[in-house]
């Protein structure tokens, strides 16, 4: 017989992260798996970073605006810290609890990446803000979109078309190639968590590519294994 925490976490939906650079194609992979999963009866919301509640929505816009590089890498992480304390209080947590599937596009590793890597912020800074905003709240799984980046650039321009770029599309050649070996070294350095997926392919290729990492790394026999066991 379980304990009321055992049941509690057997019914907890799980979470999945999107990551990669710009043109990587996660808003058309994260639509095709909810399609997938929401279809296979597990219920499935779709949210993002920054942003994905009322809170955090006002503060991707102040970052996005451009505003974030005017403070400087460490005010801009505390932004992005603030946005996801109030995406996972209000959204992400709740949702899981109600054993609902969250996937997210872009998580913890977007500022690992982009403030810590790029922006030089102390990784213990980030570390520290990781604790105060997530706690043990860890995606079950990461699916980090791999693509040149010439084709990523190539792929954002034509979806952008006259729009105006972003704080971060905007920047030179070197960064997102510094952007790419970064997302690539987190997927080496965590391959139990994350999935580095080869995403210079068309949507339905990368969705069964996607389809695999999930099966592979959430329905194992030794993830079933440990359910039976919890
Ligand atoms: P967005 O318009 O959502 O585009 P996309 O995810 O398709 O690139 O832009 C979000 C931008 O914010 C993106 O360039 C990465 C950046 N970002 C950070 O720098 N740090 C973060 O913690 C997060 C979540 C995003």
């Amino acid at each position: 017989m379980k304990t009321p925490a055992e049941s509690k976490k057997l019914m907890r939906g799980r979470f999945v992260t999107f990551e990669g650079g710009e043109g990587s194609g996660k808003s058309t992979q994260i639509k095709m798996l909810a399609d997938r999963l929401n279809g296979a009866r597990l219920k499935t919301i779709v949210t993002r970073e920054p942003g994905g509640s009322a809170g955090a929505e006002v503060i991707r816009h102040l970052v996005l605006s451009g505003m974030g590089k005017l403070l400087g890498p460490e005010t801009e992480s505390l932004l992005f810290a603030a946005a996801r304390d109030d995406h996972v209080n209000q959204v992400i947590k709740p949702a899981l609890e109600h054993g609902t599937w969250v996937l997210c596009d872009r998580f913890t590793d977007s500022t690992r990446v982009y403030q810590g890597k790029l922006g030089k912020v102390d990784p213990k800074l980030l570390r520290a803000m990781e604790r105060v905003t997530i706690g043990d709240l860890k995606p079950d799984l990461t699916i980090i979109l791999d693509v040149p980046v010439a084709v990523g650039l190539q792929r954002a321009i034509k979806r952008r078309g006259n729009a105006v770029a972003d704080r971060f599309e905007e920047e030179g050649l070197g960064f997102h190639e510094k952007l790419r070996e970064a997302y690539r070294q987190i997927a080496t350095d965590d391959p139990v968590r994350c999935a580095l997926i080869d995403a210079n392919a068309d949507a339905e290729t990368v969705g069964s590519r996607v389809w695999k990492a999930l099966r592979d790394h959430l329905f194992s026999s030794a993830t079933l294994n440990e359910g039976s066991k919890a």
